[in-house]
């Protein structure tokens, strides 16, 4: 018998200003930057998917699960007043689109939203370059500093950002309904 129950993942909101940012590394060969247009919504939405769809983080944000929940997603960010177009940038590979990131205003913040990249061109620095390009972003765009949520247990993801400067503010508890599999139930 299956019995749905209300579980509880640990996230941590990260900050860091924006004074003294790195540069932006240099891409490796074949990769390139694609700015903001509407016109590439779609293929924000696809990275997005093939970014999250094997993630922990779809448990607490199921849309991220389904290409049509990622295009709604996209939508519903480029869509808001707060977006903000210089910290929205896709990164293009030689084999297609393969990273992805999008950015909100939150005062004098620039929200990170779903930092993704499509899991056969991890570990190349295509995530540390997405996140700094972003807050240059945030920058140019008059914002003071940037913020970001994580899953407690996204250990690569947690260590990405610590090392590009952003430290925990606050722990915060986001509910997601898993499934047990309850075998005394059975009968
Ligand atoms: C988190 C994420 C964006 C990082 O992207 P990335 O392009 O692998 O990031 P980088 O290459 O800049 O850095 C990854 C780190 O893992 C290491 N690494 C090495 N090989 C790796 C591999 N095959 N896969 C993943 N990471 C690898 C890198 O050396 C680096 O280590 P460091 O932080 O100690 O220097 C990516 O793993 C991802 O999209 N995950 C799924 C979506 C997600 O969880 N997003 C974050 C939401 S808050």
């Amino acid at each position: 018998m299956n019995v749905s129950s209300l579980a509880y993942f640990k996230r941590y909101r990260m900050e860091r200003d924006l004074e003294a940012l790195p540069a932006v590394p240099g891409l490796p060969l074949g990769y390139g930057w694609q700015s903001w247009s509407p016109m590439i919504l779609d293929l924000h939405a696809d990275v997005k998917y093939r970014s999250f769809r094997e993630e922990m983080d779809v448990e607490i944000f199921p849309s991220l699960g389904h290409r049509v929940g990622c295009q709604e997603l996209m939508h519903n960010i480029v869509t808001r007043w707060e977006f903000v177009p210089e910290a929205t940038w896709l990164i293009v590979g030689p084999d297609g689109p393969c990273a992805t990131i999008q950015g909100l205003r939150e005062g004098c913040y620039g929200s990170i939203q779903n930092v993704g990249v499509v899991p056969e061109c991890r570990g190349k620095g295509l995530g540390a370059a997405l996140v700094l390009k972003a807050l240059h972003g945030f920058r140019r765009s008059g914002m003071t500093h940037a913020r970001l949520e994580v899953t407690s247990m996204n250990a690569l993801a947690l260590r990405l950002y610590q090392r590009l400067g952003f430290r925990a503010t606050r722990i915060l508890y986001k509910p997601t309904h898993k499934i047990h599999r309850d075998e005394a139930l059975i009968s």
